[in-house]
């Protein structure tokens, strides 16, 4: 199917970095069995001092560190890109990876942010995450803005906030106009994100899901994969290489 296609989007979720030691959301000992989401609104970091503390508290612990580096998964997209067959990734993670990996930037769509950066709710200057850490690390357990002393708030999209929307709307039309839509380390259950596979299928693309789990659109899939990322991609791009070499 990937030889065959001539615009693929990959769709990761917080699957496909579990194998750089990030913990995703909803396996077992995931991030959603330590903390309770509802304390991760943007209503409850906005509301007192003590939420925010909490909320740093579990970005430092849940994989905010970045000492991540991209695996195997995410270096068989980029090689996608690099044999001419990637329309872009549209990712819900926030760890930077696919762009680590070697994919361009402008062909990643981050719908939910990136904690690359924090942003401050006042002066709305931006400050790079590892800075914001250096304070959190020199003891600072809620950080506020270097420059105005307003709030500092990672630049990632909190429950109840809204999603970036030029990205939502570049991320639904390339969904829109792929053959080849393939799922990589998703749930499916948080939208609007989770839209963007059904937009491929109703556009006629074909659909593939690589997750370790069932999803609430297996039952759409051309091809389901209940296998690890890394391997599965790997051994995936390593067949495709193979191919598109043979047939010139
Ligand atoms: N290989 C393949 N699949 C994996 C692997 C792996 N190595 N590790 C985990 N998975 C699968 C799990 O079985 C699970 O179904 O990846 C999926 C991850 O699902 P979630 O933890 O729900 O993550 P995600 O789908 O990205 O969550 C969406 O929810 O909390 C919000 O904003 C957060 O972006 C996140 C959104």
């Amino acid at each position: 199917m990937i030889v065959a296609a001539k615009k693929i989007v990959v769709f990761s979720g917080a699957g496909i970095s579990t194998e750089s030691g990030i913990p995703d959301f909803r396996s077992p000992g995931g991030i959603w069995s330590k903390y309770d989401p509802d304390e991760f609104t943007i209503q409850r970091f906005l509301s007192s001092p003590e939420a925010r503390r909490k909320q740093w508290k579990m970005l430092t612990e849940g994989g905010l560190t970045t000492e991540a580096k991209p695996n195997l998964a995410h270096y068989a997209i980029a090689e996608l890109n690099s044999l001419g067959k990637l329309d872009c990734v549209i990712t819900q993670n926030v760890d930077n990876l696919h762009q680590e990996a070697g994919v361009p930037g402008d062909r990643v769509f981050e719908l939910h942010g990136n904690m690359q950066w924090a942003v401050c709710l006042s002066c709305h200057r931006r400050f790079p995450m590892k800075q914001v850490l250096q304070m959190i690390e020199e003891g600072t357990e809620i950080p506020d803005c270097p420059n105005c002393h307003g709030i500092l708030k990672p630049d990632a999209v909190f429950f109840g906030e809204t999603l970036p929307q030029e990205t939502l709307m570049v991320a639904t039309s390339r969904s829109r106009n792929c053959d080849l839509f393939i799922v990589i380390g998703s749930s499916l259950v948080v939208y609007p994100a989770a839209y963007m596979p059904m937009y491929a299928k109703d556009a006629g693309a074909k659909l593939a899901i690589v997750n370790l789990t069932s999803t609430p659109l297996d039952r759409y899939a051309e091809v389901l994969i209940r296998r690890k990322a890394g391997e599965t991609m790997s051994n995936v791009v390593k067949r495709v290489r193979n191919k598109m070499s043979i047939s010139g």
